[in-house]
């Protein structure tokens, strides 16, 4: 992407989303189709990486391809200067076909098919690991290959209180205690340990996390090398807030900071420390545009997408759920349209999210009651939504549903897939 695209990326505003999907609506209805699409702004994508050049200057963003992967994001984050984080060959595959080199890339899953890993190894991609019998799998495969590995070591994060929010400490990362065994696997497997990474979790409701976990990326890296590695890349994983903005500022203070005590001295004499934000990126980027296919009775309609399409988010992100403010959109003139849409959106908004819909059980909240196209009964939305006035016909936003929507989505019971329409740059 030349100079000239990217200076007329940045000039985009937010008020060409809302003319686009208004326009795409009215074609949607000239056209007899009441189907969903997704919306996609890439102008707010380069808002984001914006914001996270002035915030952390001196950390490589290794985007996380998972959060939301199409081949303009790709491209156009590649144009940037981003890094690529992939969990998976077809990722590995996406990426590497946009253009990228394979060193802007990091395998960051921790456990892999031996057909992927292949592949990255050829690539000589760095990967991740968080117990020996996966590095002796890595070391296995390279032999076989001829090539020799390089891994980051993965490490449990430090959640202290905010244990409950979290779950990838379940699922990944290696306690400090495993540092003998890990450092011998490596030496036995010839896999060489250039690095320590983690991930808090997504989203990470506290800075203090990634805090505490540098403290223990510290007792790591010293302790891999002094059993004789030679460390140059600290990895501090995703998590950072979906909502950009002041949030976000406050974190990365934060965390520039943590840095700085944990590792300044080291910084200092040239390690790389990279990252790997997804949801950050791309949360604001996607619009959700669905109709209402029936009504079911007061106060009670059945969209065109719900939860196993393109609100699939209701379940794997209720955070992003609970904070999306849906807004019926206008057809009347763009700028009362606009208008009223966000208004509708920010002061009626959405009462309760899923959970609280579950925990209040079906159809009592006195809110709206949305449900999805399919014949599963728990395909059923937010029910605390309370965007006034709608019948068949109307047309409904769900902004800043970036992350991971449309990438979960399945087409159970036949519906299509929401095609994603991207706003002109
Ligand atoms: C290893 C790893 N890195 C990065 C991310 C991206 O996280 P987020 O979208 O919260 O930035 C994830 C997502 O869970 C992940 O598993």
């Amino acid at each position: 992407m030349d100079l000239e695209t990217k200076e007329s990326m940045k000039h985009c505003d937010g008020n060409a989303t809302d003319e686009f999907i208004k326009t795409e609506v009215q074609k949607s209805i000239a056209a007899g189709s009441s189907d969903s699409f997704w919306v996609t702004d890439l102008s707010r994508v380069i808002e984001r990486y914006q914001q996270w050049q002035e915030c952390f200057p001196t950390i490589r963003p290794f985007y996380a391809v998972k959060a939301q992967n199409n081949a303009p994001i790709r491209m156009l984050l590649k144009s940037l200067g981003s890094g690529f984080d992939c969990a998976s060959l077809n990722e590995i595959r996406d990426v590497i076909s946009s253009g990228v080199n394979p060193e802007d890339i990091i395998y960051a899953h921790p456990y892999k098919q031996v057909s992927h890993l292949k592949e990255a190894l050829k690539l000589g991609l760095i990967s991740v690991c968080d117990v020996p019998s996966e590095i002796f799998k890595v070391g296995k495969t390279a032999e076989e290959l001829g090539v020799r590995p390089r891994v980051l070591i993965r490490i449990i994060p430090v959640l202290g209180e905010t244990v409950d929010k979290f779950h990838m400490n379940a699922k990944f990362g290696a306690q400090y205690e495993t540092v003998g065994e890990i450092s011998k696997a490596a030496k036995e497997a010839r896999v060489d340990i250039v690095g320590v990474s983690f991930h808090v979790g997504s989203p990470c409701h506290s800075s203090k996390v990634y805090g505490d976990t540098l403290i223990m990326a510290r007792r790591w890296w010293d302790a891999l090398e002094e059993e004789g590695f030679s460390l140059s890349v600290l990895d501090i994983g995703g998590g950072f807030p979906g909502e950009g903005g002041e949030l976000f500022k406050q974190y990365s203070r934060d965390i520039n900071l943590f840095l700085q005590k944990s590792f300044g001295d080291i910084i200092m004499e040239g390690i790389r420390v990279i990252a790997e934000p997804g949801r950050f990126m791309v949360t604001s980027s996607q619009t959700l545009v669905t109709s209402v296919i029936a009504s079911k009775g007061p106060r009670s309609f059945v969209l065109s997408t719900g939860v196993y399409g393109g609100l699939s988010n209701t379940i794997f992100e209720p955070d992003q759920a609970r904070a999306c403010k849906p807004y019926k959109i206008n057809l009347g003139s763009i700028d009362e349209g606009v208008k009223q849409g966000h208004e509708n959106g920010h002061v009626n908004g959405l009462r309760n999210g899923h959970t609280n819909g579950h925990e209040n059980g079906y159809g009592k909240e006195k809110g709206l009651a949305l449900w999805g196209p399919t014949c599963d009964g728990t395909d059923v939305l937010m029910p605390g939504y309370t965007i006034p006035d709608l019948e068949t016909g109307d047309w409904v936003a769900f902004p800043n549903q970036g992350a991971y929507g449309s990438m979960t989505m399945s087409s159970f019971n036949g519906f299509d897939l929401p095609e994603i329409k991207f706003v002109k740059l």
